[in-house]
């Protein structure tokens, strides 16, 4: 019996040796790719987030112009947000189907600009609130979510895999930690099936906040890059939105860095006292550049422990609403930190409420060269 016991022993071992190699191989390979999402600009509103996806409007959403303004500017990739039903229908679309069969096609078409323009591309799974809902409770939906990142990865598995990465799901918002747990290693190994060499970009289970991260294990796949998103603290990146909590709708012009002199002044925004206590937990957090680089170091850190690339895909602040100093010197201290720690990031957004440019659709961008700067970005 022993004698039959050490030769299965011995292969064990060896074969556990050799796949701990190909992991090793494939983290390496996982973070020479990373170098490649450094700098980078959410397009958003264009194929995700909207109730209208003709040709007529993405067509001129964001445009070729659009893409070659992005890559001059000095961004090295785009994260292109895609609402999984139309993708889905697209992908099972029988020719001459529904009015966006050709959905693909044009995302194809955008995708391969990018790629032209020298720019790297994240594709992003983005979608509704009801998509979401639907992944909390049955599993259907996840075996459908498999099913659709099954066709997506075998249709880009033919792009390049240093400048194509997968992103499994934006901001998952399922509570439960290790139901995504599970969800999310379903998907990744659908990916690797359809795409074997690509890089699959990983996150946390609700919000994709450092919290989310934090509380995450690393996947077995070695070859992916863990995201988070950063937009703390709410009060102030959040200030005047109309999603998240209600009391956001009546903020305005809260001061970054967080200075004690106007504080009773901006308390009076806030109605309720429960929100008022909120906010004005805001001023005793003394936010500053440290307050944001502690955080981002935590992260950091969760990366250097499990041995992974991390990158942080959105942060931003609402424009409308927010005094555009303060949004500034938010944006600059965010992204500093972030490069101090060596991860890549990509800002929220290009065109939307949080963007870089303002613009009307098919007419050229007017770029905002504050926030360009404090990107340590400029236009070549
Ligand atoms: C959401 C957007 C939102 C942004 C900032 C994104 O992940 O999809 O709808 O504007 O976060 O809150």
């Amino acid at each position: 019996m022993r004698s039959f016991l050490f030769p299965l022993a011995l292969f064990v071992a060896f074969a556990s040796a050799a796949a701990a190699q190909d992991r090793a191989s494939d983290v390496q390979n996982a973070f020479g790719r990373a170098q490649h999402l450094k700098r980078g600009i959410n397009a958003s509103e264009w194929f995700a987030q909207t109730e209208d996806y003709s040709a007529s409007r993405t067509d001129r959403y964001t445009d070729a112009a659009d893409i070659a303004l992005i890559a001059r500017l000095g961004f090295d990739h785009v994260r292109l947000s895609i609402d999984a039903a139309p993708l889905e229908a697209s992908l099972q679309a029988l020719p001459g189907g529904g009015e966006n069969s050709d959905f693909l096609a044009r995302l194809d078409r955008a995708v391969d600009t990018m790629l032209g323009d020298g720019l790297s591309v994240l594709i992003d799974i983005h979608p509704s609130d009801d998509y979401k809902q639907r992944l909390r409770n049955g599993n259907d939906s996840v075996d459908r979510l498999a099913m659709l990142w099954r066709k997506l990865a075998a249709h880009y598995a033919g792009r390049d895999p240093e400048r194509v990465f997968f992103e499994i799901m934006n901001e998952p918002e399922v509570s439960d930690p290790y139901r995504w747990a599970g969800l999310q290693a379903r998907v990744a190994a659908a990916i690797r099936q359809a795409a074997p060499k690509h890089t699959i970009i990983a996150t946390g289970a609700m919000w994709s906040d450092v919290q989310d991260l934090l509380a995450l294990q690393s996947l077995a796949d070695g070859n992916v890059i863990y995201n988070f998103h950063f937009y703390e603290p709410h009060e102030f990146t959040h200030q005047g939105a109309t999603w998240g909590e209600p009391w956001w709708s009546y903020s305005h012009s809260i001061p970054y860095p967080a200075t004690e002199s106007s504080m009773q002044q901006l308390l009076k925004q806030v109605p309720d006292g429960a929100n008022r206590y909120q906010l004005e937990n805001y001023w005793l957090n003394h936010w500053d550049a440290g307050h944001i680089r502690a955080l981002i170091d935590e992260a950091a850190e969760w990366g250097r422990e499990n041995h992974v690339p991390l990158i942080c895909d959105e942060f931003g602040a609402y424009r409308e609403h927010t005094d555009p100093a303060s949004r500034i010197n938010w944006i600059r201290d965010v992204r500093t930190a972030l490069e101090a720690d060596g991860i890549g990031w990509t800002m929220w957004d290009y065109r939307g409420g949080f963007g870089v440019v303002r613009k009307e659709d098919g007419q050229p961008a007017q770029v905002d060269d504050d926030v360009v700067k404090a990107l340590g970005l400029g236009r070549k």
